[in-house]
């Protein structure tokens, strides 16, 4: 596994910066189900100190070579950072890919304890209505991508006519619409979204879906998408930080523990770069709460996995409906 740019042996497939994303689900608000935030965040969570820590993110990320920027609606007031820091720094914003999402409504009003839900989904017209409104209030014309947030079967996203005609129309309007897509059916799910089509043209180009080391049951559907012209987007690539550093300690991550001390690699990185070198992944999204994560995830552009690594990391998946069970007991703090 060369971790040196320069080194003539190294590996072909050699993902740079720009394949790396930056997600913005663990700092625009102040609850979130990733593992180590009491440590990670300050004590204060407040409107300012999350902007803050959202614009150091965005311009270390940037300064670094990220070239893709996901945001949702629900993400607390994450959209609204990200377009005043695309205000603020018009050379970037020319630049970046911005990808938000509609589906879910924040709902836990600046607080982490004592809320029912933090978010409620619903994939209708309605809501549709509204959140594009509130999207293009905050991001206007910076709307690159626009995805239905957490489709599973049964949304209304894959069957709703009226839903569809609206994607198509901000389709039309150039903006790549998809979904993003999570639980143990997810192959099932992009596969029925490859599917719809509006006046005879596919409606979906875009997914950005759970790949990780333990979760790896989308891969075919994703490599469908892929083949189709879809951009493909990988999220949760350290499951939520179970395969970041501290957090990587149990025999289920041995080997990646193994294979990063072998490297000279973090398990953060190695898990990302074991996404990024998945032939059908074209962005692959760190979600880092700090500088000093964002720091050591982006190191993963520089570590090229060869197929025996890989290999010998296939062990770590679980059955999918195991690791979606462990994710839905995350708390939310
Ligand atoms: N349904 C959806 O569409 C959906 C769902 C989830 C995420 N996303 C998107 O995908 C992005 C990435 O996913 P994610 O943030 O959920 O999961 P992730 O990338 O699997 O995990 C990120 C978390 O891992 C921890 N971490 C990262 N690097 C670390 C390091 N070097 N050392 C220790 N801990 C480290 C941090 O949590 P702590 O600081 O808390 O430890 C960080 O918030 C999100 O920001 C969001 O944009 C979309």
């Amino acid at each position: 596994m060369p971790t040196d740019p320069a080194d003539p042996t190294a590996a072909p497939a050699r993902p740079q910066p720009a394949r790396l994303g930056l997600g913005t689900a663990a700092v625009g608000r102040p609850g979130y189900i990733t593992l180590g935030r009491d440590t990670d965040l300050p004590a204060e969570r407040t409107v300012d100190a999350l902007r803050r820590r959202t614009h150091d993110l965005l311009d270390a990320a940037y300064a670094a070579g990220v070239r893709y920027l996901d945001t949702a609606r629900s993400y607390g007031r994450a959209e609204e950072f990200l377009a005043q820091w695309l205000t603020e720094h018009p050379e970037a914003a020319a630049e970046v890919t911005v990808g938000s999402k509609w589906g879910y409504t924040y709902t836990a009003d600046w607080q982490t304890t004592g809320v029912g839900a933090h978010e409620v989904k619903e994939h209708s017209t309605a809501v549709f209505d509204r959140q594009i409104r509130e999207t293009r209030a905050l991001l206007g014309e910076h709307l690159d991508v626009y995805l239905v947030h957490s489709v599973v079967p049964g949304s209304p996203a894959l069957t709703d006519p009226a839903l569809h005609e609206r994607l198509a129309a901000l389709a039309a309007e150039g903006v790549r619409v998809g979904l993003s897509t999570s639980g143990p059916a997810q192959g099932d799910t992009i596969r029925e979204a490859l599917a719809v089509t509006v006046d005879g043209r596919p409606l979906f180009t875009a997914v950005q879906a759970t790949w990780n080391l333990l979760e790896t049951s989308a891969a075919p559907a994703l490599a469908e998408a892929h083949a189709a012209g879809w951009l493909v987007v990988v999220k949760e690539g350290m499951a939520n930080g179970r395969l970041a550093g501290r957090n990587a300690t149990g025999p289920d991550t041995a080997a990646l523990r193994a294979l990063a001390a072998r490297t000279g690699t973090g398990p953060d990185a190695l898990a990302l770069a074991a996404a990024a070198a998945q032939p059908w992944a074209d962005i692959v999204l760190s979600g880092a709460a700090t500088l000093d994560q964002l720091a050591s995830n982006l190191t993963a552009a520089r570590v090229h996995p060869d197929p025996q690594d890989l290999a010998a990391l296939d062990a770590m998946a679980e059955p999918a409906q195991a690791y979606w069970r462990t994710r839905s007991q995350l708390p939310w703090a």
